[in-house]
Formats: structure tokens, sequence, C-alpha cells
């Protein structure tokens, strides 16, 4: 059959420019929403009169069979149809000849390509949201379980100050709610219809563009059709989101990697998701959070991309915007794998209790709590208090002891000031349990925490 739309080019195109110009190599992914939105369509030519019931029932029973023809893997796709609406538009009209003709009524391919792609990323963004809760279920399940589990906090990547791993996940926690709020805002933001507004400027035809909106469950349609034939700001927020939520995820897979190391062995991966090294028995790799952190660099490209391809394009609909589609199911598609597997990571990785809490003794995590004990006890100003405290833990490393473990003697010479009750200060699980402010590491105050986050979660669902 002919190509579908050869109204002004007469001569056959040639091979080249067909792969070079087509899209239906990637948008066929789109063919539910292009299905989707062609059913709401006629439904919407038929309510207003410009098909009667018989047009819009073929159409709608012909277009319902292609879908099933394209999920069987049935369908023949030719890359002369260029792209997805096109192809399913021909094969329709092969299948029911001329009622198949007007679908097109009242729309422009620049408006159908905008409302398959917002179907689509909304879609996704429910999709993401999802698996982002439940990955926050399960950091969640985790964290109820190490709230009195200390481990060295750190800046620098240098011991710090005790704290509880169940804070420490909580952290990503409160990272990943602030990536369900971006999808969630995206989401609303976005809930707006394209469709019906044609190639650019409307249609002359009778139509009602809020009848299809609400066909599709969008809020409303468009304001004006010559922004939203070439908007793609949905796109753009959806690679934005992914690219904020691997930025996160890639900082956790960091740790992992860290902590699974012999260096720290504060946690084990299971070794369904750890992978040996052809050349050495003895390895167990970390790659699922080394593919993690690695795979946030496409994500950045992606967003990249697309910014550029629309930087400086002149209204309304171009050809380059065809180039936003692959970076951005490419995206979403990272991001599921991604958190599935994270998910899974988290779940089944055993927590080295132990050399956790070992690992506290080194690097005088207390070290702030003989300083406050100072300023506390003795009235010092606390510049004093952190020079006698630095003289101490100067001490204690020629000692080969830990501040937490000094003999008291040794810490009263240090100061006259210090008496027997600063070892209760000196004490790590006293000094972690000490910041109890509202924020802190304290395990009261991170119960209250957890408490906060589970009950978030259940407002969600
Ligand atoms: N395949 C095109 C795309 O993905 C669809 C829109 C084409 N519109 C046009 N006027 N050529 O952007």
């Amino acid at each position: 059959m002919a190509k579908l739309a050869s109204g002004r080019v007469n001569a056959k195109s040639s091979e080249l420019l067909d792969l070079f110009n087509a899209s239906l190599p990637f948008d066929k992914k789109l063919y539910k929403e292009d299905i989707q939105g062609s059913i709401a369509h006629a439904a919407m030519l038929f309510a207003q009169g410009i098909l009667n019931e018989k047009e819009y029932q073929s159409i709608e029973s012909g277009l319902k069979k292609i879908e099933a023809e394209i999920q069987e893997g049935d369908f023949d796709f030719v890359i002369e149809d260029e792209d997805i609406h096109m192809a399913i538009e021909k094969k329709l009209t092969e299948m029911i000849g001329e009622s198949g003709k007007k679908l097109h009524t009242a729309r422009s391919r620049n408006d159908q390509v905008a409302l398959d792609f917002r179907l689509y990323v909304q879609k996704n963004t429910q999709v993401l949201k999802d698996l982002l809760i439940a990955l926050e279920q399960e950091l969640l399940t985790v964290a109820s379980y190490h709230t009195e589990t200390m481990l060295p906090g750190m800046t620098h990547l240098q011991h710090a100050q005790p704290i509880n791993f169940a804070y420490h996940l909580l952290a990503y926690v409160s990272m990943f709610k602030r990536d369900i709020e971006r999808f969630e805002s995206s989401y609303e933001r976005n809930n707006i219809s394209p469709i019906g507004c044609a190639a650019l400027a409307g249609t002359p035809h009778h139509t009602d563009r809020f009848f299809i909106a609400e066909k599709l469950g969008f809020k409303e349609p468009s304001v004006n059709c010559l922004d939203t034939v070439s908007d793609r700001d949905f796109a753009l927020e959806i690679l934005f989101n992914i690219a904020t939520l691997m930025t996160h995820i890639s900082r956790l897979a960091e740790e992992l990697v860290l902590w699974s190391s012999s260096e720290f062995g504060f946690v084990s991966l299971s070794d369904a998701y750890s992978t040996s090294s052809s050349i050495m028995p003895q390895k167990k790799n970390p790659d699922v959070p080394e593919l993690l952190r690695g795979k946030t660099g496409r994500v950045y490209g992606n967003l990249i991309a697309l910014f550029t391809v629309l930087k400086g394009l002149p209204l309304a609909y171009n050809k380059d915007m065809q180039e936003d589609k692959e970076g951005v199911f490419d995206s979403v598609e990272t991001a599921k794998i991604s958190l599935e597997i994270l998910r899974e990571a988290v779940k089944t990785m055993t927590v080295n209790v132990e050399r956790m809490e070992e690992a506290c003794k080194v690097g005088h995590l207390s070290a702030t709590d003989l300083a406050d004990y100072l300023v506390q006890k003795a009235g010092m100003a606390f510049r004093d208090a952190y020079k006698i405290t630095g003289a101490t833990v100067i001490a204690a490393e020629k000692s080969g002891v830990d501040l937490s473990e000094m003999p008291l003697e040794e810490l009263k010479a240090a100061d006259s000031r210090i008496e027997e009750d600063v070892l209760t200060f000196l004490n790590l699980r006293n000094s972690m349990n000490a910041r109890n402010s509202y924020g802190g590491t304290a395990t009261a105050s991170t119960i209250g925490q957890l408490e906060y986050y589970i009950g978030w979660i259940k407002g969600l669902s």
C-alpha cells in the first residue's frame, strides 16, 4: 500500500530517508497510548456528530484488534510508515476501509504524539512512584530492626560521631520521600490534555476537547494550542525527577560498595545479588550497587540531551522533537529496574552489627562530648574546651586507646576539672543518645522519625 500521507511530496522516498526519518523502531512502544487516544478521539467525533455510530464502532473494534495483534507480535511493522501513528492508521484503513480514513479528522500527528507521549509519561510517573514506595517500605523495615545499632557517623568519610543504623537509613528514606513528592507534583502539573490542538492552531471542526480530556482521565484540556504541540516540559520533568532519584540511589549504592568491602565489613550483600570474579575464585563483587552508581550517568545524559534538543526551537512542532522519546524510555526503564534491584539488595543484605559497633571505637567519636562536658561542667568557653579535648585525643592516640576507653586517671591528668562522671559522657551509646534534639540520632529521636515516615507512607496509599 502507498504511503498514507504523501500529500505534497510525490517522489517515492529513498530508503535512506525512511531509515533516517522514521521513529517507528522506537515509538512503537507507544502503541497502547496511541490506540487509547484514538479511541477517545473517535468517541468525541461520534459524540459531536462528526462520525456516525457505525463508523465509530468499526473504528473502535478495528483499533482493539490492532492492539491485540501488536501485543501478540503479529503486527507487521514497516519502516516506510514512519511512526506508530501512521502504522496504526494505515492498518486500520486496510481493515475497515472508508471509516478508517475519517479518524484523523480534527487532529494532527503533532497533538497525537504530544498526547501519546504524555500518557506514557504520566503512566510511568505512577509506576515509578509505586516502586519508590515499595523501596521506602523495605528501608523502613530494615531500619526498624536497627534503632540501637551503632555505627560511626561520618563527615569527609572520616569517623565523626556515633549514630545508629536506622538513622542512617532514614536519611535515604527522607531523600526518596522528596523524590516521591516530585513525581506527584509533576503528575498533577502535567495532567492536562493536549489532544484536539491539531497541527498548531486548533481546528474548524466542532470538537469538544473537554469531553476527550475527561475520557482520558486528564483534569482539563490545555489552554493554548501553539504551546501545547511543542511543549515537552513533562518529558523534561520526568527526566529531571529520574536524574535526582538516581543521584540518591547512587549515593546509597556507593555506601553499599564501601560497607561490603573488607575494610568496612558493615554489610554483606546476598550471594543472589553479588557476582564472582572470572579469575579470582575467592571474590564476591558488589556489581549491583556499582551498576546502580554507573547507570546514573546515562540518565543525566538523557536530561541534558533533551534540554539541548528543545533549546532555541521556534514555535511550534519541529522534527527535532522526535528526538524526545528514546532518552525518556531509557531513563524510565533504567529507573524501574534500579528501584527493583536496589529494593532486593537492601532486603537480602546482612547487617553486621558487631562490625559497626567495633568501628565506633576507632576515631575518638566521643571527643565532642568531652568538649561539651567541659563546657557544661566547668563553665569553660567552647574554644578552650575544644583545645583541651584536642590535647586529650593526642594523649589517647599515644597510649593507643580510644577516648571512650581512656582510663579515668589519664583523663583527669588532662584537666583538673575532669571528674569520674566524665565516663558517662564518653560512653559511646550515651554520646549517641545525648543527641536527642528534633531530627537527631538518639534512639528515642530515631524511633520518632521512623514513626513519622511510617505514618506518611500509610497516608499515601
Ligand atoms: N514521529 C513524530 C514524532 O515523534 C510524530 C509527529 C510528526 N509530526 C509531523 N508533523 N511530522 O515527533
